[in-house]
């Protein structure tokens, strides 16, 4: 293999720009010539190519989104879009290509390799909802930026004595709400895994108002309610002052922790290897500290309970805790 390329897809993740770097560099330092892909596979579909050197990756280590942009394309789902994007990548003697995204970026690359072309996945998304690996690229930062936000919002709902609901997001998936929530020592966390009532909920809040609480914050995962639902049952029911925060894009944005600059080095250096072995049909990910290789087709039929029993544990621990 002498010339392989990357692109983004799907939703952005700080962290991907890690990643990109560490595919250019580790195929360099393999002597491989690397492309780059723009806007995702639409940009594939298009054309969009270009020679990345050392240089071209220089400075980005450190910045949230991707230089390569990011695009979700119908056409690529369609048979005619695939071939044209292997017309591509042949017209260019790309011999393999490096897919940083999600499930759906995933399941266009498993395409593209069971018509015979070497395509390898590195996990990339805020949600964390990718079966195996612990981490997916980007979900450290957004936690951490979703606490910074409960941390300020904890300053109003304090001194206003108010309750506030925060909407966090993360697909079908709570583990933004409930790590950034077990973090920022939220009263409840509502998340899809755990089925919760919300009389119970409300039942939480007045038992802390009676022993002196004077506010509360809640955080819900957009995959279970829109923080309006559950800020209007808790205003009506409970009769608190209530406020709503949806955070929304602002968690996607920023520059990525110490963390997922390491994972998005490692998992990129990691896809760039096993190209250059000969693997594909596979994703690159961390377990227990060490990056292991799954192949695509495991991942998706993984992909119903991830990190289902962690999660309910956080999410009981978290009940204990908030009293
Ligand atoms: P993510 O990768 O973050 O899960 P999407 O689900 O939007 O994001 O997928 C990104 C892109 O991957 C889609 O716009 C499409 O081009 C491609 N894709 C998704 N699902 C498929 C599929 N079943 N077959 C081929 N390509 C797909
Ligand atoms: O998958 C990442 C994510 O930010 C989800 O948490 C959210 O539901 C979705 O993407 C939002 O998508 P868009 O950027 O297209 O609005």
């Amino acid at each position: 293999m002498q010339k392989i390329a990357v692109l983004t897809s799907g939703g952005d993740a700080p962290g991907m720009n890690a990643a990109i770097r560490a595919v250019v560099r580790k195929g360099i330092t393999l002597g491989l010539e690397v492309y780059g892909i723009y806007q995702g596979y639409h940009g594939l579909i298009n054309g969009k190519i270009k020679k990345m050197d050392a240089g071209s990756v220089g400075d980005i280590i450190q910045r949230g989104g991707t230089i390569l942009y990011t695009s979700r394309s119908e056409e690529f789902k369609t048979e005619e879009g695939q071939s044209k994007a292997l017309d591509q990548l042949k017209n260019k003697g790309i011999e393999g290509l490096v897919v940083i995204g999600g499930d759906g970026s995933f399941r266009g690359a498993q395409k593209l390799w069971e018509k015979g072309f070497p395509t390898i996945g590195v996990p990339a998304t805020i949600d964390n909802d990718i079966a195996g690996t612990d981490y997916t690229l980007g979900f450290n930062t957004a936690v951490n930026t979703v606490l910074e936000a409960i941390d300020k919002i904890r300053d109003t709902a304090t001194s206003h004595e108010r309750t506030f609901v925060v909407e966090v997001m993360g697909r079908d998936k709570g583990d933004i709400a409930l790590w950034a929530g077990l973090a920022g020592g939220a009263e409840s966390i509502l998340i899809p895994e755990a089925e919760f009532d919300m009389k119970e909920v409300i039942e939480r809040l007045q038992q802390g108002h009676e022993r002196g609480k004077k506010h509360s914050i809640i955080i819900v995962a957009e995959g279970v309610a829109s923080g309006a639902e559950i800020g209007e049952i808790i205003q009506k029911e409970a009769g608190f002052d209530t406020r709503i925060t949806v955070l929304g894009h602002v968690q996607r944005g920023g520059s990525p922790t110490a963390f997922d600059r390491m994972l998005g080095s490692r998992l990129g250096a990691e896809a760039v290897e096993l190209l250059h072995k000969g693997e594909a049909g596979k994703m690159v990910g961390m377990k227990n500290h060490r990056i292991v290789a799954i192949d695509f087709n495991e991942v998706f039929k993984k992909n119903t309970d991830i990190n289902m029993d962690f999660n309910l544990d956080m999410y009981n621990l978290n009940k204990s805790l908030s009293i």
